[in-house]
């Protein structure tokens, strides 16, 4: 049973809009104070506990979060699967149910395994924030990644945004897509058949494509996502080279888009095969690292939301 008293955060569906426009304000509001090195210490966070709980490996969104508790004044435990009796063979509710037995403030967790985090929830005792679970969530980055939008083009109500690669396997399509359509943006999601989810998995009004040319246009926002070696190996994308020519996103590709469109990802890239190298990092038109600063101050809205209740 999820203790829904508490203030966790699973998934983008059981946040309402103006929730959701709530920790983007936030956050923009922590981007600014920490651009002047501004103190974001809260004495209300100051000496709380973070468990950081990845039972999949991370870069941004673990370092993130870490960061993020710093910046407000929390203590942080990073506990990671390798080094642990996890790889014992204890039993993940185990697991679980040790780390919430020596009562931490709020627990970040990432794992393979849909839904596990709702598992978390109900036995920690604490504020559960999803990290990543399985191909099903990713909430925190579906909102540092709309307040790095709404920066760039403001309102997203009706601007068009695509999202293109490994739609069917990916958290961060689902959460995307589900945080996009409450602001009312136009989604357009753009794959070969064998990445696309059914329809009946997409929120009502997406539009599906199977090419880059009819997919981009009129968008002002490209999302590429990563597509997984396994997937190759698998046969469900031709070769790398291949795979680029038809759905890679370089200048030419983007060209299909509106004049000055930005290109988005959300790491780690596979330079070369969803997304051109020198596009990656060009400054003029590509958010990658905008979406990794505006992590932390996302992170910091999301951490202040678990501790902090009104
Ligand atoms: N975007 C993202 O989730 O990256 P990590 O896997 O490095 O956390």
């Amino acid at each position: 049973m999820i203790k829904n008293e508490l203030p966790h955060l699973l998934d983008i569906e059981s946040l309402s809009a103006s929730e959701i426009i709530a920790l983007m304000d936030e956050a923009d509001g922590f981007v600014q104070d920490l651009s002047q090195e501004k103190s974001t210490i809260d004495e209300r966070c100051r000496d709380k506990v973070l468990i950081n709980a990845f039972f999949e490996d991370s870069t941004r969104t673990r370092v993130s979060f870490e960061m993020a508790a710093h910046r407000l004044g929390l203590r942080v435990i990073n506990w990671t699967a390798a080094g642990s009796s996890a790889s014992k063979g204890e039993d993940l509710s185990d697991t679980l149910a040790n780390l919430g037995a020596m009562s931490p403030d709020v627990l970040v967790m990432r794992h393979g395994e849909y839904k596990a985090p709702y598992t978390a929830a109900s036995l920690v005792g604490c504020p559960v924030v999803n990290g990543g679970d399985g191909w099903r969530a990713h909430p925190s980055q579906a909102l540092l990644d709309a307040v790095t939008m709404r920066q760039v083009l403001g309102d997203l109500k009706r601007r068009r945004i695509a999202i293109c690669g490994d739609i069917a396997h990916s958290r961060v399509a689902r959460s995307n897509l589900a945080l996009l359509s409450k602001l009312g943006a136009e989604l357009h999601v753009v794959a070969p058949e064998a990445l696309m989810p059914r329809e009946k998995d997409l929120p009502e009004g997406v539009t599906c494509f199977d090419n880059l040319k009819d997919g981009l246009s009129g968008c002002d926002i490209v999302m590429c996502l990563r597509i997984q070696k396994e997937r190759m190996a698998a046969g469900l994308v031709p070769d790398p080279n291949d795979f680029h020519a038809e759905f890679g996103l370089n200048y030419d590709s983007l060209a299909y888009a509106n004049d000055g469109a930005y290109v988005m990802h959300p790491g780690p890239m596979n330079r070369g095969v969803e997304i051109d190298p020198v596009l990656a990092d060009d400054p003029q038109r590509s958010l990658v690292l905008r979406q990794v600063r505006n992590g932390v101050a996302m992170r910091m809205a999301i951490l202040k939301r678990a501790l902090l209740r009104d």
